[in-house]
């Protein structure tokens, strides 16, 4: 039954895991089928085309030839959501859910003083997208954007919780610090990861917000209104692809999925085509 074929997630690498772990403390009972580039991160210093490119691949992926394998698609990747989720969302056969709506609707709900920076990749600021989407709300909202790159690889590299970590976000969050926010979007799904870091530079007056929640109740939102929710109500089990670094990609997510330990057999490696 359609109803019971998995949800389809995927980022440039383990960040979308955040947004995993909140679509399974939603949804405990759908199934996943998370798909993370792990080879080619980051998405965040390439072009819209290249990323284009890259995101269609992991769709065909997902969808597989013929009838869909999956019933809807989440684009667990701030940077993907802003430069290629039109374009998938238009060719694909299931709904696509991306983060940034639903991150800018969760800051718009968070500001008291309208207010709100953001911080993401080089290629989320420069698309501008957030300000676009907060912006359209109609409520003159002043937004701060800032590119934090190599927030990214501290993540990549387990670093999270590092002085280097520290130091790299005083210097990103130094200019963030004299706009008056009161509300900061974690723009980057591997973001979320370096909370406590960027929340001890920013202060107890601001607000940190995750766009990972909003996007599973979107996903929900979603399902209810297509009437796509799993009938079971059993554990169910879900499968991760990477392009390459499967063992460490295993480890990562055990460290950070409460509800699952990945065994070796879990993360299965699958090399990308290169022509779309
Ligand atoms: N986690 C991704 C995002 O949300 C991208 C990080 C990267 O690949 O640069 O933007």
């Amino acid at each position: 039954m359609k109803n019971d074929l998995p949800i389809g997630v995927f980022d440039s690498g383990i960040g979308g895991l955040t947004v995993v772990k909140e679509i399974m403390k939603r949804l405990p009972h759908e199934r996943i089928i998370y798909f993370g580039d792990t080879a080619r991160v980051p998405y965040g210093n390439k072009s819209r085309d290249t990323v284009i490119t890259y995101c269609r691949q992991i769709m065909r992926f997902l969808l597989g030839d013929g009838e869909p394998k999956v019933k809807a698609v989440v684009v667990a990747c701030n940077t993907a959501s802003a430069l290629a989720l039109d374009t998938i969302a238009k060719d694909s056969p299931v709904p696509v859910t991306g983060v940034v709506g639903p991150g800018a609707k969760a800051a718009i709900e968070a500001t008291k003083n309208g207010r709100i920076g953001v911080i993401a990749t080089e290629s989320t600021i420069k698309s501008g997208i957030y300000n676009k989407v907060i912006s359209e709300s109609g409520r003159g909202f002043e937004v701060y954007g800032k590119a934090c790159p190599l927030f990214v690889h501290l993540v990549e590299e387990g670093w999270a919780d590092t002085k280097i970590a520290a130091e790299v976000a005083e210097v990103y969050l130094d200019e963030l610090k004299n706009k008056g926010i009161d509300s900061l979007v974690l723009g980057c799904t591997h973001y979320p990861l370096l909370k406590k870091t960027i929340g001890n530079v920013m202060g107890d007056g601001v607000t940190l917000v995750n766009p990972a929640l909003e996007t599973a109740k979107s996903l929900e939102e979603t399902l209810l209104k297509l009437g796509l929710c799993c009938s079971g109500n059993g554990i169910p089990e879900h499968r991760f692809y990477v392009s390459d670094g499967e063992e460490k990609f295993r480890d990562f997510a055990n460290s950070i999925l409460d509800s699952v330990h990945l065994e070796t057999a879990d993360v299965t490696r699958v090399v990308m085509g290169a022509e779309v």
